[in-house]
Order: structure tokens, then sequence, then C-alpha cells
């Protein structure tokens, strides 16, 4: 099994740089840019083309693994059974659009329904955030230690804007309560900044291709990510999820239940 994660940690770790070095450059090209639900949720050439190069390698190479991915090039499975990918090729597509540096590619792999490897890049820094829980989490080749345990009133939050702003699930109590909120508008880089212990807690409506990869790798590393109920994830549904460190998932679970 471990054999097999680090084969897949190698694999991942390979495609998404050949990914991040495509979009690094294609970050300042003119893009044709489409809407889907509505004119905040965009999808651009680049989204479906590399969606498309990295559902084909990853069928390549792993014939038997059932894909789950945004743009519709992938598989539609109701278990979670066997190897399961989920591809999100550009998470952040609106600061993508708006020439932002924060945005990401990131690929998150479960077998039989539980988490076991995962890679983020951060396209416009050239890292890399990627492993398991049977080989760790690492930067690049570095490999981090485990975020401190630390509680709401010691660490930033990022919550999806339109949530705090409704006050939904009690969330601008957890603000005033936190060091401060940051929106950063890309899952895949919100938990770059939580494994790497920059902030303490992320709440935010995401489909399983935003929360694949993140989970595995906080997972990993102590850190706790569940429903906003407090039940386990579902990685076949979209979801309001809440990551952070042990202490602040609990905190701000108990906000949550004294909601109006
Ligand atoms: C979006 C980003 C954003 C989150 C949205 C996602 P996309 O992903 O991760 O931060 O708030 O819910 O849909 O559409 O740019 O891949
Ligand atoms: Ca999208
Ligand atoms: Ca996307
Ligand atoms: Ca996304």
């Amino acid at each position: 099994m471990k054999e097999q994660s680090k084969e897949i940690d190698k694999f991942l770790t390979s495609l998404l740089k050949d990914v991040g070095e495509k979009l690094f450059v294609d970050a300042d090209r003119n893009k044709s840019v489409a809407t889907k639900s509505g004119r905040n949720d965009l999808v651009t050439n680049f989204d479906k083309s590399t969606e498309k190069s990295v559902v084909q390698t990853i069928k390549e190479n792993y014939p038997d693994a059932v894909i789950v991915s945004e743009e519709g090039y992938g598989d539609t499975p109701d278990s979670m059974d066997g190897l399961v990918f989920f591809v999100d090729p550009i998470d952040g597509t609106m600061n993508f659009v708006k020439r932002r540096d924060d945005f990401a590619s990131m690929i998150g792999v479960y077998l039989d329904g539980k988490p076991y490897v995962g890679a983020i890049i951060d396209v416009m820094n050239k890292k890399i955030y990627h492993g398991g829980p049977e080989i760790g989490v690492y930067e690049n080749e570095h490999k981090l230690e485990n975020p401190e345990n630390l509680e709401l009133s010691q660490g930033l939050v990022d919550i999806s804007g339109p949530m705090v702003l409704a006050n939904k699930f009690n969330t601008q109590k957890v603000v005033h309560h936190s060091s401060g909120i940051r929106i950063f508008g890309s899952a895949g880089i919100v938990f770059k900044h939580l494994v790497t212990g920059k902030e303490v807690m992320y709440m935010s409506y995401l489909a399983p291709w935003d929360l694949a990869a993140g989970r595995v790798l906080c997972e990993s590393m102590g850190l706790n990510v569940v429903g906003v109920d407090g039940t386990p994830v579902n990685m076949l549904k979209s979801q309001v999820v809440i990551a952070g460190t042990q202490k602040v998932v609990s905190e701000v679970l108990e906000t949550v239940k004294n909601c109006d």
C-alpha cells in the first residue's frame, strides 16, 4: 500500500508540475471565457483543455480508476469503491481570469472511500503541496511539520464571502473571535495556508473536486475536516465544509449549533 501511495504521489507531482508550467504561461494569455450557472461562475478554454489532458493521462496510467472532474470529461460514479481520482483543473478560475496569482490545480485520490494521496499546485509560486496519510505531506521536496493545534483567537480564518455577508451559520461571530478573515477565492490556496499553519480554519460550500486534495493533505496532518453539522464529509456530493485545527473546528461547530 505504501509503495502504491508513493507511486501515485510521484505520478501526481509530475503531472501537476507539467500542468503548472503550462498554466504559468497561459495566465498571461487572452482567454475565452464563458459563464456557467451565473456571471460569477466562469470557465475558460484553459479549464477545459487542462482537464481533458489530465483525465486522458490518468486514464492511460490507471485504466481501472474512476475520475470525477469539474468540467465534464470524467465519470459520474455512485460509489467510492476502488481508486477514485478527483480533478479540479483550475481552482480559482475567477482569479485566473482577473489575472490574479491565487489559483491552483489539484488532484485528490481516494482508495475505497479513504483519503489516499493528494496534490495541489500553487501555479504562480511554483510550489506543490502533496502527500498522504502513509507518506506525510511535502512542499515541493520539503517535508512539512503538522500545524500547531491553535485556538480560534490565535489564527486567521477563510470563509466564503456570501456566507459571512449573510451571517449564515453564525459566521460573523466566528470572524469576531478569530485573528481576522482572509478570502482568497481558491480552495486550493486556502488548503495550502491550512497545511502550512498560516490559517486555522476554512468554511465554504465545496464540490467534491474543490475538497478532495485538500482533505487528503489536512487529514494527513492532524487537521479536521467535517460537514457543517459535524458529520463526516460525503465525497460524492457538494456540501458546506469546515476544515481546520481540531480546537478551531470544535469551537466553530459549537458556534454554528447556536445560530438562529
Ligand atoms: C471555486 C473556488 C472558490 C470557492 C468556490 C469554488 P473554481 O472553484 O475554489 O474559492 O469559493 O466554491 O467553486 O470554480 O474556481 O474551480
Ligand atoms: Ca468552476
Ligand atoms: Ca475549477
Ligand atoms: Ca474549484
